[in-house]
């Protein structure tokens, strides 16, 4: 395969815990990152691109996103900037949009949202089910979603379907629905929340697909304190999402755990939440990752670099904490350890600046930074 040497780079963040972050740096890549080190000491290469003293860091890591539905929540927004709450209720209005729609145009909207994540350098993407809520509308989103991104999980628990049965429903996601969807997916996630299921439904979820295998994940403490950090750490779900309430029993748990406390801080903006506690997460010894989340309902963003501002800006972490956060921590989230960091042997997922350093993610807020992006070796922007 050819071989592509990226020499003259300003600062070079590798996420490598020996090589660390690197100035006047080059790097030599296939399809995997082949050399790291001093510019004036790289190795020859089939190609050679000069970044002119630009920053270089890992493609992010979103491993947080919905990107299967149809339809969009313009006017629930638009009620939500005058001052009414966002609940768990509005997940229906994307379930029957999702439902109604074929899966071409499905597909069509997945990749139109994959691209444009691709083209602010984000080069790992997980996605979740749970706008069908029937098994074979659950079994085509997981479908839909493998065919085009890295990860997959299965958020069949994401709402009762209205006029369901809540014990009716959540007997049907952990038999038949779990059944049919498990061979299409790594993960399985609830949204363990008031309006949505409940500390011992969470649990049926959880529990019976650990049974079948998959990797787990929560959505806890979104809306309020509750139970859906605490599961999460009991059960060894590989991360807890949204975290934006937690006691402190919460931090302490997730201080104590593997489980990464996976920070969305545009859906926390888009409905008028708090923000997270991340100081707070990240003094405690967490591991803190940032995701987009990307719906149409609570967070119509793909930029991971407006979760990076924010988290700087208005949440008390570094840039340093906020990249490794939207980078490294995104794939310790997927239990991945070949992307999210420039070591040799890592995915070639390679993410240019414009900008000489990582600290104008957050200097310049809302300026479109990306200049070039490789995934895997492949240039795509
Ligand atoms: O992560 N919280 C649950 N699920 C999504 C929101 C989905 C929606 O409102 O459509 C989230 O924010």
């Amino acid at each position: 395969m050819t071989s592509t040497l990226v020499t003259n780079i300003g600062e070079l963040t590798t996420n490598d815990p020996e090589l660390g972050r690197l100035t006047d740096a080059a790097l030599v890549f296939t399809d995997r990152v082949e050399w790291v080190g001093p510019a004036s000491a790289a190795p020859a290469a089939d190609k050679r691109v000069d970044v002119a003293g630009r920053a270089v860091l890992p493609g992010w890591v979103d491993s947080h996103t919905h990107l299967v539905f149809a339809g969009d929540r313009t006017a629930e927004f638009e009620a939500r900037m005058a001052g009414q709450a966002y609940a768990a209720g509005g997940i229906a209005v994307t379930v029957d949009a999702t439902r109604s729609a074929s899966d071409q145009e499905l597909t069509a909207n997945l990749r139109r949202l994959v691209a444009e994540a691709v083209a602010q350098g984000t080069t790992t993407v997980e996605t979740k089910t749970g706008y069908g809520l029937t098994v074979a509308d659950e079994v085509r989103s997981a479908r839909i979603a493998a065919a085009d991104v890295d990860e997959v999980t299965f958020l069949g628990a994401h709402l009762v379907p209205p006029g369901a049965d809540a014990d009716e429903y959540v007997a049907l996601v952990i038999g038949e629905m779990l059944d049919a969807v498990a061979p299409h997916v790594r993960w399985a996630d609830v949204f363990c929340e008031r309006g949505a299921f409940d500390a011992d439904q969470s649990r049926a979820v959880l529990e019976a697909a650990r049974a079948k295998g998959l990797g787990l994940r929560v959505h806890g403490n979104q809306l309020g304190e509750g139970p859906g950090v605490r599961l999460a750490v009991e059960l060894g779900a590989a991360s807890v999402d949204h975290c934006t309430y937690l006691s402190a029993a919460d931090v302490d748990a997730l201080a104590h755990s593997s489980t990464v406390a996976t920070l969305l801080p545009a859906c926390d903006l888009s409905t008028r939440q708090s923000l997270p506690p991340a100081r707070e997460l990240l003094d405690a010894g967490a591991t803190v990752a940032l995701a987009g989340n990307c719906n149409p309902g609570s967070s119509y963003t793909t930029s991971m670099a407006y979760c990076i501002t924010t988290a700087v800006l208005q949440m008390r972490m570094t840039v340093e904490e906020a990249v490794t956060a939207a980078t490294l921590n995104g794939a310790k989230a997927l239990q991945r350890t070949d992307v999210g960091h420039l070591s040799p042997g890592a995915r070639a997922d390679v993410h240019v600046l414009d900008a000489p350093s990582t600290t104008h993610l957050a200097y310049r807020p809302g300026v479109p930074l990306t200049h070039a992006v490789w995934r895997a070796g492949l240039r795509q922007r």
